[in-house]
C-alpha cells in the first residue's frame, strides 16, 4: 500500500472507529489553538499516564515455522509495528496480522505466549510519543491532545509528563515486571523534582493503577503518590466486554468482520479480566439473552462453554480477584467519567448465537461504552480510605472522549496545579 493509500486507511479508520471520530480526527490533524494560560505554571507535580485497552503501540519481530497464509511474512530483520498495523485493514493483512498479535493460553500453567516465533515489545516507557499517537504517521490521535495542553501549562514531555505503556493484551497477573518498571519510574521523577507524582489512568488503564497502588505499602504511597486521576474507569466491568468475546465487535470498522475478529478478541486475558464482577452487579441481571438461556453473572462458565471459548473460563477464573474487590487505592483520587448517554447493559441475541451480532439491546445510563452503575462504584472508596475521594460526572461526555474534551482538561489542569476541590457534575453539552 502506497502512503497516499495509508493515509486514506488511517483517515477512514479514524471516520468510522468510533461515532464522534469526527471531533477526533479535527482535533488530531487541525489541533485547535489551545488557550495558554498567561502565566505558565512550572511548579506542578510530575505526571504519569497509563492508557487503556489498545491505547499504546506494540512491535514485532518474526521468523515463525508456518504460515496461515502465503502472502503473510515469514521472517523480519527489524522490529515492525504490530498495533496500529494497517495490514489489519487488508483482506489477507488481517489473516497475517491476528497470526502474529495473538496469544497462546496454556490451561495448564495458567500462562499466555506470544504466537510461535513471534516476539513482542512496547516502545517507549517513560516517554509520551506512544501514547500520543498509536500510528507512525501521528494521524491515530490518542493521548496527544491532552500532552499538547499540559506543555502548553509548562510540562515537558519525555521529562515531568511521561507515558507508561504495556502490552494490553495481558493482564497484571502476566506483567509483574511492568508494575516494577513504573514503581521505578515513580521513584525516578520523585527524586528528580522533589514532589510526589500523579498517576492518571483511561478506561482500562484505571485498573491497572488501582492494582499497582494495592500492591504498595501505605508507606510508600504516602511518600511517593500525590493522587490518581481516572478517567472513565470500569470499574464494576464492562459489558461490553461480554459481546466482544460472543461475537466479536469491530468497533464500527467495516473492513473487518466482527466474526474474524473476535478471533483475536478472545486471545486478550485482558477481557475476562473486564467482565461484569460479580460483587458488583445484581445476581439476577442478564447481560446476554437468546431464545433459549439468559446469562447473569453466575453464568460465565456455561457461557464460555456454550460460546466455545472454555479458555476464557480459566482466564476469567485467574484475572477475576486482581482488582474485582476494588480495594481503596489509599491515595487522594479523583474520579471522572461520562454520564447521560444510552448504554448496552443487556445483548439480545437470536438462534443465530453467538455466531452473528446482537439483534437487540436494553440500554442503561452510560458513557455510550460503559454503564454509569459500574464507573461509579469508585464512590465507595469515600467511607474506605483516609484520603479524600472526588467524584465529577461529566453529562453528555462519551468514553474516548474523555481523553480529549476541553472541559476535563481544564479540570485536571487544575488538580495538578493543586486546586483539589472540583465539581460533582459538569455538563459538556453547556458551553
Ligand atoms: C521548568 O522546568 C524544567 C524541567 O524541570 C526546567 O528545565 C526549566 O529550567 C524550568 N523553567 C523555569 C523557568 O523554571
Ligand atoms: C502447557 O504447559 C505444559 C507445562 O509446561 C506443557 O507440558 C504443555 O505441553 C503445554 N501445553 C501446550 C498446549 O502447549
Ligand atoms: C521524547 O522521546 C522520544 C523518543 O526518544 C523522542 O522522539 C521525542 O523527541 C522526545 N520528546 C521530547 C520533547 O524531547
Ligand atoms: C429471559 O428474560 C426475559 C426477560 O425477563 C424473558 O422474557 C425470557 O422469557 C427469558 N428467557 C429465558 C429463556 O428464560
Ligand atoms: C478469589 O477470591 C475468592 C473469594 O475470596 C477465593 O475463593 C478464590 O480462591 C480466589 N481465587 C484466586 C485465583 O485467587
Amino acid at each position: 500500500m502506497g502512503s497516499a493509500g495509508r493515509l486514506l486507511a488511517v483517515q477512514l479508520l479514524l471516520l468510522l472507529v468510533h461515532p464522534s471520530a469526527g471531533f477526533w480526527i479535527m482535533n488530531v490533524v487541525f489541533p485547535p489553538n489551545s488557550r495558554v494560560k498567561e502565566t505558565s505554571n512550572n511548579n506542578t507535580s510530575p505526571l504519569i499516564i497509563v492508557p487503556g485497552s489498545l491505547g499504546n503501540r506494540l512491535e514485532a519481530k518474526i521468523d515463525k515455522p508456518a504460515l496461515v497464509h502465503w502472502m503473510c511474512f515469514k521472517k523480519s530483520d527489524h522490529w515492525f509495528p504490530i498495533w496500529i498495523d494497517l495490514n489489519m485493514f487488508m483482506p489477507i493483512g488481517v489473516d497475517c496480522w491476528i497470526d502474529n498479535i495473538r496469544l497462546v493460553y496454556n490451561k495448564t500453567t495458567r500462562r499466555s505466549s506470544n504466537s510461535p516465533g513471534v516476539q513482542v515489545r512496547v516502545p517507549g516507557f517513560g516517554e509520551t510519543y506512544t501514547i500520543e499517537f498509536l500510528d507512525y504517521n501521528n494521524l491515530a490521535g490518542y493521548f496527544h491532545s491532552m500532552v499538547e495542553h499540559l506543555v502548553n501549562v509548562g510540562y515537558v514531555r519525555n521529562e515531568t509528563v511521561r507515558g507508561a505503556p504495556y502490552d494490553w493484551r495481558l493482564a497484571p497477573n502476566e506483567n509483574s515486571e511492568y508494575f516494577i518498571r513504573l514503581q521505578e519510574l515513580v521513584e525516578e521523577m520523585y527524586n528528580q523534582y522533589q514532589k510526589p507524582v500523579y498517576l492518571l489512568g483511561h478506561s482500562m488503564g484505571g485498573h491497572y493503577v488501582l492494582y499497582f497502588l494495592n500492591n504498595q505499602p501505605q508507606a510508600w504511597k504516602d511518600t511517593y503518590i500525590r493522587g490518581f486521576i481516572s478517567l472513565g474507569a470500569p470499574w464494576g466491568g464492562a459489558v461490553k466486554v461480554l459481546r466482544v468475546m460472543t461475537s466479536g465487535n469491530n468497533d464500527g470498522i467495516p473492513m473487518l468482520s466482527n466474526i474474524k475478529l473476535r478471533e483475536e478478541q478472545r486471545m486478550m486475558t485482558t477481557n475476562p479480566w473486564m467482565l461484569p464482577s460479580e460483587d458488583a452487579w445484581p445476581k439476577d441481571h442478564v447481560f446476554i439473552s437468546t431464545p433459549s438461556v439468559n446469562y447473569t453473572n453466575q453464568d460465565y462458565k456455561r457461557l464460555f462453554t456454550d460460546i466455545d471459548f472454555e479458555n476464557g473460563w480459566h482466564m476469567w477464573e485467574d484475572t477475576k480477584n486482581l482488582t474485582g474487590a476494588l480495594h481503596p487505592p489509599g491515595v487522594e483520587v479523583w474520579c471522572m467519567y461520562g454520564v447521560g448517554l444510552p448504554t448496552p447493559v443487556t445483548h439480545i441475541y437470536d438462534e443465530d448465537f453467538p455466531n452473528a451480532d446482537p439483534v437487540d439491546y436494553v440500554y442503561a445510563d452510560g458513557d455510550d461504552t460503559v454503564d454509569s452503575f459500574s464507573m461509579s462504584l469508585c464512590k465507595r472508596w469515600e467511607g474506605q480510605q483516609e484520603k479524600p475521594v472526588h467524584v465529577t460526572e461529566y453529562r453528555g461526555l462519551a468514553h474516548l472522549d474523555m481523553v480529549f474534551h476541553e472541559k476535563v482538561l481544564h479540570q485536571i489542569q487544575q488538580i495538578l496545579e493543586g486546586k483539589s476541590d472540583v465539581p460533582k457534575e459538569i455538563d459538556v453539552r453547556l458551553d
